[in-house]
């Protein structure tokens, strides 16, 4: 491991209960890279997402930042430790504009109540605080965005509102999961190339189902199944590894990746 991986776990074992959910479990995020992680339904995909971000107690295994080994982040210690993630489902509010709903991302993850705290701000710290928002909804491709009402938006408008939310506070690692779900292909090419530009910014990790989608973007992927990494390389090799192929589809014989793209 070196100083140019921004994340890397290793050994990570969650269980609920006496269900195994992720059994020793390791991934690398290199700096400036956009990281997949794939898998069929219930491989825990998700919890490894929740590990990273405080949701569930972890069992046992170790994170590291940038070649640092730290204990696993609480939520609200997210924002310290330069982790960001979408929060899928919470709305955009309506009483304020597409800009205030992302000055709020600066606070929403470090578990202070932000309402108060964006209302609270001196003019110079709002003032502060509002060209971040910029900042960020221009990374976005957003910006054009920025005076509207969230009830004007198109779904589409809304994902690149999410992912200002989580920039505004400036992370070292963005995690996103299933950011693609409802697009239409010509919106989810517009989101690759859009990913692809934020990571000269800042890495990112995705968990997706659209196969190819991450085929498009990832410098490396992560197959799970069952709770345990089963490959990992670039997406070309893995689609093509026997234990994936086996995993999506039940038997190991089938080659080809045309049949990744029913899962
Ligand atoms: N908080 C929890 N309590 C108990 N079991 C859980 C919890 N979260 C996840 N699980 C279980 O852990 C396993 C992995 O779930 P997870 O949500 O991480 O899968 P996933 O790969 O994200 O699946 P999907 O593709 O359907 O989103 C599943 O068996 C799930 O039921
Ligand atoms: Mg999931």
């Amino acid at each position: 491991m070196t100083v140019h991986t921004t994340l890397s776990v290793s050994h990570l074992t969650v269980k609920f209960g006496g269900l195994v959910a992720l059994d020793d479990v390791y991934l690398e995020v290199p700096s400036n890279s956009i990281v997949g992680l794939i898998g069929p339904n219930g491989a825990g995909k998700t919890t490894v997402f929740n590990s990273i971000s405080g949701l569930v107690p972890v069992t046992s295994g170790e994170i590291a930042i940038y070649g640092k080994s730290v204990g696993w982040p609480k939520s609200y210690e997210l924002a310290a430790y330069g982790i960001a993630r979408t929060l899928q489902g919470v709305g955009l509010f309506n009483g304020l504009s597409v800009i205030e709903n992302v000055m709020m991302g600066a606070n929403s993850q470090s578990g202070s109540n932000f309402i108060k705290d964006l209302f609270g701000l001196s003019g110079q710290a709002e003032k502060k605080l509002r060209r971040r928002a910029e900042d960020a909804l221009a990374w976005a491709g957003a910006l054009v965005l920025a005076d509207k009402n969230p009830s004007e938006l198109t779904y589409p408008e809304t994902k690149r509102i999410s992912i200002a939310r989580a920039l505004v506070m400036e992370p070292k690692i963005l995690l996103l999961d299933e950011p693609a779900a409802g697009l239409g292909q010509d919106d989810i090419d517009k989101f690759a190339e859009l990913l692809k530009q934020l990571k000269r910014k800042c890495s990112i990790m995705i968990v997706e189902h659209h196969v190819d989608f991450i085929g498009q973007i990832s410098d490396r992927v992560y197959v799970l199944n069952f709770g345990k990494v089963i490959a990992s390389g670039s997406f070309d090799s893995v689609k093509r590894d026997p234990a994936v192929l086996a995993a999506y589809l039940g038997t190991s014989h089938q080659t080809g990746n045309e049949h990744l793209g029913g899962f």
